[in-house]
């Protein structure tokens, strides 16, 4: 059996693990070490590049070691490192390159240097075996996108947000509710307790044809109903996380109808991916959509949902199994499209 050393510091996770090519999805992962920076960044509302890039220098080599620990392994098990190589912030993505470089050197093995969004476009197949081709959700803090996923490194993108990403959009509103940092998963929870139906917020682009994405002017009339609130009680709090959901639902279910029309295949299967994807309202919207259209949907666990070093690592055991050999002269690249994988 392979083993890859998967390294992730494109954003405030700094992450390791050692993956598999073990055929079963479930014996894969061996260890996957996640420490969050929500705590350092706290009082700035969003991730302090500076701050997060000296946080991935601090905390690596441990968590490396303890990724390696936890899987029982010891160095020369490993036959690769794969590591985030791009997009992201571009100070953290120069400390895993360079720790993964040298490590690497000292032990005689290739590197590949990974696009993370490549790495959450694969979560699926880590995580389910989801074959090619597929139809894929991509929703993150950065970036959200529908693209048919034909094979490996062709990535056809279908359409994509036109400003905010929906992680985005959940994070600022979720600021001007004075919840903390990250909000996606603080709006989830406030929504319980909300009513979808008590605001009217605007669906972006929903009668538009095709199936690009607008979260701007939504995350615009959450601020102007926070503003126009002499007393912003807990309810108040609670229906406008809940009716801002629900507009985002709406918009996202819309145009995955959309975006199942315009692939060049029979969509069998449609996955999510990317941190937004660990929302279970939004989940179970997709859920429905693709159960409408006698579509497979397949969301990985919440763990394999956010930034991770496994879903870096896979992407590297899908190019060593494939034969690829890892280019030791690979850069940091703070913006780089999946298209161009
Ligand atoms: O993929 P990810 O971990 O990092 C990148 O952006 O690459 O995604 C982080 C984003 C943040 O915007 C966060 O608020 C959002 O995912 N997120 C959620 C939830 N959990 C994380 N959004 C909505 N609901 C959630 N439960
Ligand atoms: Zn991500």
């Amino acid at each position: 059996m392979r083993h890859i050393l998967g390294i992730e510091t494109s954003c405030d996770e700094t992450a390791a693990a050692v993956i598999t090519d073990h055929p079963d999805a479930n014996e894969r992962i061996r260890s996957n070490i996640i420490l969050s920076q929500t705590q350092e960044h706290l009082d700035y509302g969003g991730v302090v590049p500076e701050i997060a890039a000296r946080a991935h220098l601090e905390h690596l080599p441990a968590i490396v070691e303890k990724a390696l620990h936890d899987a029982q392994i010891n160095h020369d098990h490993l036959d690769a490192i794969a590591v985030t190589s791009g997009p992201g912030l571009i100070g953290g993505v120069l400390v895993g390159v360079s720790f993964a470089k040298a490590f690497a050197l000292s032990l005689g093995k290739p590197c590949y240097g990974i696009n993370h969004l490549e790495g959450h476009a694969l979560t699926p197949r880590l995580s389910h075996n989801v074959p090619f081709p597929y139809l894929l959700v991509l929703a993150s803090g950065g970036h959200c996108q529908f693209i048919e996923v034909l094979d490996f490194r062709n990535y056809r993108v279908l359409g994509t947000t036109i400003d905010d990403a929906a992680g985005e959009a959940f994070d600022k509103s979720a600021t001007l509710l004075n919840l903390p940092y990250p909000g996606g998963p603080e709006i989830e929870k406030l929504a319980l307790k909300g009513d979808p139906k008590a605001f009217d917020f605007p669906r972006p682009l929903l009668h538009r044809d095709g199936c690009n994405l607008s979260f701007a002017g939504l995350k615009t009339a959450v601020r102007n109903a926070v503003q126009k609130e002499i007393n912003p009680t807990e309810v108040f709090k609670a229906n406008i996380a809940a009716s801002f959901q629900q507009a985002v639902a709406d918009v996202l279910t819309k145009k995955l109808t959309i975006a199942i029309s315009l692939c060049t295949h029979p969509v069998t299967n449609c996955v999510v991916a990317g941190g937004v994807a660990a929302n279970q309202f939004l989940g179970s919207a997709l859920r429905s959509t693709c159960a409408e259209h006698n579509i497979t949907f397949t969301a990985p666990p919440l763990k394999l949902c956010t930034d991770n070093a496994a879903m870096i690592g896979w992407v590297g055991m899908e190019m060593l199994t494939r034969g690829i050999s890892a280019d030791p002269t690979f850069l940091p690249r703070p913006r780089w499209p999946l298209a161009e994988c």
